[in-house]
């Protein structure tokens, strides 16, 4: 069960400073920088989603990216706050980001995941993304990764 009163909204200016430390303590590589995040959200093609418990408490985001003439959306990156793991969130992100998907009249969801995060690859796995490609040394360090999709119905 994700904590009471998580909710998802869209980012805000005032949520760089959430965005960049999570970016930072999440990923070792491949990290969105404060610059990325600010222009994703002035952009038609993306959406910066944050999850939160009341108008501070930053629990997550998810980044999503919108191509034109394009049914495909792509999760770019998700991320919960450490001490909030485990706890729901992350799905609670994911639906947020299927529901506005649906609303960008997409039919498909994909992403892309290190072949090694076990835990984020479960949580895909659970909510129905089924693994289409391989990608070798897809990411800056040279880790493979995988792509998943969903077909939203
Ligand atoms: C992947 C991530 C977004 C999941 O978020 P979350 O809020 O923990 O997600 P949920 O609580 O909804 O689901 C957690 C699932 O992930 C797993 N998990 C991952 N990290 C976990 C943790 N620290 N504690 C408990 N479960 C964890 C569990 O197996 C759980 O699956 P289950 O419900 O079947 O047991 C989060 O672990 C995270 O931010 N990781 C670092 C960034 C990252 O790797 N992002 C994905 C890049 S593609």
């Amino acid at each position: 069960m994700p904590p009471a009163n998580v909710r998802v909204r869209s980012a805000e200016l005032s949520d760089l400073d959430d965005l960049v430390a999570l970016e930072e303590h999440s990923f070792t590589s491949d990290r969105l920088s404060r610059a990325q995040f600010r222009r994703h959200l002035d952009s038609d093609s993306a959406k910066v989603l944050v999850a939160s418990t009341g108008p501070h408490r930053f629990l997550g985001t998810a980044v999503m990216f919108f191509r034109k003439r394009s049914g495909v959306a792509r999760l770019y990156s998700i991320a919960t706050h450490h001490a909030a793991r485990g706890q729901g969130v992350g799905s609670v992100l994911l639906d947020a980001v299927e529901h506005l998907a649906r609303r960008r009249r997409c039919r498909a969801l994909r992403l892309e995941v290190r072949a090694d995060n076990a835990g984020a690859i479960r949580l895909y796995e659970r909510l129905g993304y089924r693994r289409i490609a391989t990608l070798a040394k897809y990411y800056e360090d040279g880790a493979d990764g995988w792509r998943y999709e969903k077909l939203l119905g």
